[in-house]
């Protein structure tokens, strides 16, 4: 391939060529090279993991920047039946990810070297999926009226610094929102991801309903059903609220409807994160690594959790106590009848539906 030397490298049940560079871990730039980044292999084993849940079978699936082709053809041989389309505007990745389809057997509905922009004018899936370099802002308007009705949209996003507050500004370009930068801007970035794809979702009289949300290493990833009509996406954007964030205290809150008197974050998601019908099924396969079993094992237990989570951490320090044990904590929590749940955001984060002062009580005398 141009003098680039390949290596082999075996991800799920699939085995790919991809180009012999030193990796680290986050992010990935684009080198002109077919991309490929190994700590995304938990965001694909998710994505494998989500469609067999479903249980939909023979669905077109389009893996919309799909560099090596890993994702496509792992959804190729892990999910019998999909029936799945590689694009990549790039003509070198286009000819890896053949070759790779070619090595697993895999046989592709079809291999496009197109910009996704002017493929998805002319193309519906049943599922589109978004996994660019950094925002995926850009490519929200066409996969939302690509989307066909209850289809699926999955959405990879890198930007996690601009979503988490650290740039303000970026955050008011790219999605209209206000990002919150404290102990669970996680969260609320990944909130404001959805929310953004909610607003561009209604634009095209289609509502969203998130399947399966997380934050993670270096990304943030939401897949969402997608319906039809003006009604349902009216209820989508009922469910788009703000964050109001007492600096003082540390005290936040999540709501829907129209913004309180103070704003701190949004406007945003302020809806589920997770489908409990879709995560209950979510079964990790034999080949997965254990973090995926453990990620799939938080989510679970997340489901139906109240938003916004609060860092141990973080409380301890505007408490002025030290941290407690977190097993001591939602003991005491539940001792007190209120939900607590441990949250995949942050391993030292505690979702509770406990208000501000109640929290405060059972925390101090932990
Ligand atoms: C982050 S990589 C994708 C990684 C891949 N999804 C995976 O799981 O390994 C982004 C890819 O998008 C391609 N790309 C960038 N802009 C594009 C566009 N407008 N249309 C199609 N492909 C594009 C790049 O060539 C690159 O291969």
């Amino acid at each position: 391939m141009n003098g680039v030397r390949l290596r082999e490298i075996r991800e799920g049940l699939a085995r790919l060529h991809v180009p012999d560079i030193p990796r680290g871990r986050g992010p990935g730039k684009d080198t002109g090279l077919p991309f490929y980044n190994p700590t995304m292999e938990k965001n694909r084993d998710m994505t494998v993991l989500l469609m067999r849940a479903l249980g939909r079978h023979g669905v077109t699936f389009l893996d919309g920047l799909s560099a090596t082709g890993a994702l496509g053809i792992r959804v190729a041989l892990e999910v019998r039946g999909t029936r799945v389309t590689c694009n990549d505007q790039s003509k070198t990745a286009s000819e890896l990810l053949l070759k790779n389809a070619e090595m697993n057997g895999v046989r592709l509905e079809s291999v496009v070297n197109d910009r996704i922009q002017a493929h998805l004018s002319k193309t519906s899936y049943e599922f589109i999926d978004i996994d660019p370099f950094g925002t995926p802002v850009p490519y929200l308007d066409i996969a939302f009226q690509a989307a066909l009705r209850d289809g699926l949209v999955g959405i990879t996003a890198t930007d996690t610094a601009v979503l988490c507050g650290a740039q303000t500004k970026a955050c008011f370009r790219h999605y209209e929102a206000r990002p919150l930068h404290i102990d669970c801007c996680k969260e609320v970035g990944l909130r404001i991801l959805i929310g953004c794809c909610a607003r561009v979702a209604a634009r095209h009289d289609k509502s969203i309903t998130p399947l399966l949300s997380f934050s993670t290493d270096h990304y943030m990833r939401a897949i969402m059903a997608v319906g039809t009509g003006a009604r349902k996406a009216d209820e989508t954007l009922s469910r788009m609220g703000h964050v109001a964030h007492d600096t003082e205290t540390g005290e936040r809150l999540l709501s829907m409807g129209p913004p309180p008197d103070q704003v701190s974050a949004g406007p945003l998601w302020a809806g589920g994160l997770l489908d409990e019908g879709s995560v209950s099924h979510l079964t990790p396969l034999h080949h997965m690594r254990h973090e995926t079993s453990q990620l799939v094992g938080l989510l679970k237990a997340e489901v139906g959790a109240p938003g916004l989570f609060y860092d141990t951490d973080y409380l301890s320090r505007k408490l002025r106590v030290s941290p407690p044990k977190m097993s001591a904590l939602i003991d005491a929590l539940h001792k007190a009848g209120f939900v607590a749940v441990r949250t995949h955001f942050s391993p030292e984060g505690i979702k509770t539906d406990a208000a501000w002062g109640e929290l405060v009580e059972v925390y101090k005398g932990v």
